[in-house]
């Protein structure tokens, strides 16, 4: 067998199902680790982190050592985007992410040529990754959803519900979807940047598309998404895709045949039915509360039962509903990483 024939997680991407299923974690690299708080002392600011080579190759790797998880993911943001677009982005401490608020006039001026150049360190990254990482071990390149990131470049920050998105894309209909059609091309482009450094699989994040109504998750979320799965389909056959749309709930039952993608991300509210229904069209990834990586004990062994009966059965790949937050215990992931390796079916 091929090295890569090794790697679980490609095997369930594919369709298969392996059991004990693979696992990682979103945000498996971050605050909830000690040797990342030490990293990112060192350094000069967030961004700084996802721009030096050394410093990203380091935190993508502090989990994997520590935990030995079954994929890597590059340690960059989905903000890099509008940064390498010029919009001011910065991470301030206890606030999150900041950027200029943009207008009708200055979506008109966006000017996309820099994108490859700006976004070469975290090219380095993957290169550097890819031959860094245990054989066994899948690479996953990742972006934003183009809706996700307009919700952030349209706000100026992270809001509870976009309402100032919504609302833009009510009263500025051609200048949204000029800024969506513009993040869905450069979007494509970097993940076929990031596929071309070495990832072996690539991961959309649509962390914002559960406040959408029906219409507009399928002309906001589903259009720009399948656009870029057609993209790397057609200029890289064979590179799996998984898509993360947090929220999206029932929407969720056609989203892996309108978008094209091959492994549908599962946030923790997915109902245990729906979940089965959306598996019987191929692989799936999450979905544990990841509250349960902070309460641990038996609520932690509770949940990661549950979805193992749910979901265990078909392609899963193991995960959390959505990233592991900064007060999680790294005991838990231990904890979880042992009940999951060990399950019996
Ligand atoms: O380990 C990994 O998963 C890889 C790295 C990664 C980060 N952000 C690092 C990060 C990934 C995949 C992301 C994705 C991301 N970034 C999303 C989608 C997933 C999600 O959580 O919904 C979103 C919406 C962002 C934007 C973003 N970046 C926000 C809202 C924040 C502040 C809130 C927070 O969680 O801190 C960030 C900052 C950020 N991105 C940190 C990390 C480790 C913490 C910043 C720090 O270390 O100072």
């Amino acid at each position: 067998m091929t090295k890569t024939g090794d790697r679980k997680v490609m095997k369930v991407l594919a369709g298969e199902t392996v059991f004990p299923p693979p696992i990682w974690l979103m945000r498996q690299a971050g605050r909830y680790l000690p040797e990342y708080r030490a990293t990112r002392a060192s350094a000069n600011g967030f961004l700084d982190v996802c721009y030096t080579p050394d410093l990203a190759v380091e935190v993508t790797l502090q989990p994997i050592r520590r935990f030995g998880f079954d994929a890597a993911i590059l340690f960059s943001d989905i903000l890099v985007i509008p940064d390498a677009l010029d919009r001011n982005v910065r991470f301030v401490e206890g606030t999150g992410p900041l950027m200029d608020p943009i207008s009708v006039e200055a979506i008109a001026a966006l000017d996309p040529s820099r994108l490859h150049t700006h976004l070469a360190p975290v090219y380095e990254t993957v290169r550097r990754l890819r031959s860094e990482l245990p054989a066994e071990t899948t690479l996953l390149g990742f972006c934003g959803a183009p809706w996700t990131v307009a919700t952030y470049m349209i706000a100026g920050r992270g809001t509870p519900d976009q309402a100032p998105s919504r609302l833009f894309a009510m009263q500025h209909p051609e200048a949204f979807m000029k800024l969506l059609t513009l993040l869905a091309e450069m979007s494509a482009d970097y993940l076929i940047a990031q596929i071309d450094a070495g990832a072996d699989a690539v991961q959309i994040f649509d962390s914002w598309a559960g406040v959408l109504s029906e219409r507009d998750f399928t002309r906001y979320s589903i259009e720009p998404v399948k656009y870029m799965v057609d993209r790397i389909k057609r200029e890289r056959p064979g590179v799996p895709v998984i898509s993360f749309a947090k929220g999206a709930g029932a929407l969720l039952e056609t989203y892996r045949a309108a978008t094209g993608i091959d492994c549908v991300g599962l946030d923790w509210t997915v109902p245990s039915g729906l979940a089965r229904k959306i598996q019987q069209g191929g692989a799936v990834q999450g979905n544990l509360d990841p509250l349960r990586m902070v309460a641990g004990g038996a609520a932690l062994d509770e949940g990661i039962d549950e979805v193992l009966e749910t979901l265990g059965a078909g392609p899963l790949i193991f995960n959390l509903g959505h990233g592991i937050t900064p007060q999680a215990d790294p005991e838990n992931v231990t904890r979880l990483i042992q009940r999951v390796r060990s399950a019996q079916r």
